[in-house]
């Protein structure tokens, strides 16, 4: 953990790729979840168009028409531009900037042994991605997430491999650049502005702290940390940093912030994914989904309409715990299990509460896509504020590798 400096409210950022129209998994997966956090959070969300390009170099299609028409569906389920940062990441070229410069300290052999890096050569084995940017996927989530010092990252479980690279850089990052002369005049300054009384028994604090090394001692010094009058939080991270070892933390280490598992299997009662051919998607009319629901598998020990069902084995289910209200729930549990209600019956009360929830979804969503320009804005201005935000970081992360100033 880091020291006790104060933390403002916890920024969160999260990316998403422009690979074609969302289906229900990512709404109920991955959109609510965003909708839920921008209400507490400083969110940035944005469209990893470049991560799309890593696997897609060949075929990109029109990687800026792909980004607008998820940024309709982002809007269409209430991801909220007055509320979260809304962007592109190849509108905000610090992000380059910094994939470069974190390149310069990333080992090989952290990027290598990321699971995924094998395991997606295979499973996309008809493209060839023995390229410099594939290897650097995780590099440049890293540079995504740190460019707005992050706290939390809403990932899911497949990311977390990704989320442990970029700890592991802010943690090499800092500790190569993190001390240096800005360092040490605020440590000095930290110092002589703290009490003497208190200083003597800091000294006492760490010298325990760098032999023992264990929690209680941690503990020790920070509560002392936060019982130092009338020093600024950086006087107080360069402290904290001292005790530690470590350099001042210019680019925080973030946490995930694990998505909760797939909470809607798909048609076919795997996960839910495009290239299974078992998704519904957020655009799918309405007679879509209808075919798409009938011919959804059930309980299997369901063969004839008298035998009794587990709701626990269907997958409808899982889609009745999302969409439908308390009453029709206890009507399938009750009607499956005695086989008072048969599946088609049951599918029937779906699709009236999954249309209820999917039909302003899909006129929201044809609304945005009649209205380019507005989404185009949306997402300009994500892109000026989270630049914004993003240069600021860059700034000091250039002060710190020694580069000059810009500009
Ligand atoms: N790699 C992520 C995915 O495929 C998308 C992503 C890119 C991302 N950059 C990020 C997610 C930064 C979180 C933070 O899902
Ligand atoms: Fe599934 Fe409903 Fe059929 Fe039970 S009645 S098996 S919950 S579809």
């Amino acid at each position: 953990m880091s020291p006790a400096v104060p933390e403002p409210s916890r920024r969160v950022v999260s990316g998403m790729r422009p690979t074609g129209p969302l289906h229900l998994g990512h709404w109920v997966g991955v959109l609510q979840n965003w909708v839920a956090l921008q209400k507490q959070h400083d969110c940035y969300f944005f469209a990893a168009d470049w991560h799309a390009l890593t696997t897609h170099y060949e075929s990109p299609g029109a990687l800026s028409d792909l980004t607008r028409e998820m940024a309709c569906e982002w809007l269409a389920v209430g991801v909220d531009p007055e509320r979260a940062t809304l962007f592109v990441q190849s509108g905000v070229p610090e992000h380059a900037e910094l994939h470069l410069l974190l390149s310069m300290i990333t080992p090989l052999g952290w990027l290598e042994r990321v699971p995924t890096y094998k395991e997606q050569q295979e499973a996309l084995a008809d493209r060839d991605l023995s390229t410099y940017g594939f290897l650097g996927y995780p590099v440049l989530m890293t540079a995504d997430v740190l460019a707005y010092r992050a706290h939390l990252v809403p990932v899911g479980q497949d990311q977390v491999a990704h989320l442990e690279v970029t700890r592991e850089i802010a943690r090499r990052f800092n500790f190569l650049y993190g001390r240096g002369p800005a360092f040490d005049q605020l440590l000095a300054q930290a110092r002589n502005r703290s009490l003497p009384a208190l200083r003597q028994e800091w000294d006492r604090l760490v010298k325990d702290y760098r032999e023992s090394g264990t929690a209680s001692s941690w503990d020790a010094i920070e509560s002392m940390l936060g019982q130092m009058p009338g020093l600024t939080p950086e006087e107080r991270g360069a402290l904290g940093a001292e005790a530690r070892g470590t350099g001042r933390g210019i680019l925080p280490e973030p946490q995930p912030l694990l998505t909760p598992g797939a909470r809607l299997p798909g048609t076919d009662g795997r996960k839910m994914s495009k290239s299974y051919g078992n998704s519904i998607g957020l655009r799918d009319p309405e007679p879509v989904v209808r075919e798409k629901i009938r011919t959804m598998v059930t309980d299997p020990a369901r063969v004839r309409r008298s035998d009794p069902g587990e709701p626990g084995r269907c997958p409808v289910w899982k889609y009745h715990e999302t969409f439908s209200p308390a009453a029709t729930r206890e009507w399938v549990q009750a009607g499956c299990r005695s086989a008072g209600i048969g599946c088609l019956d049951c599918k029937e009360h779906l699709l009236a509460h999954l249309g209820e929830a999917l039909g302003p979804v899909r006129e929201r969503i044809e609304h945005w896509h009649n209205h380019p320009r507005d989404v185009d804005e949306i997402l300009r201005n994500g892109c000026m504020k989270a630049e914004r935000e993003a240069r600021g970081t860059l700034s000091d992360v250039r002060s710190a590798v020694g580069l000059a100033r810009r500009g």
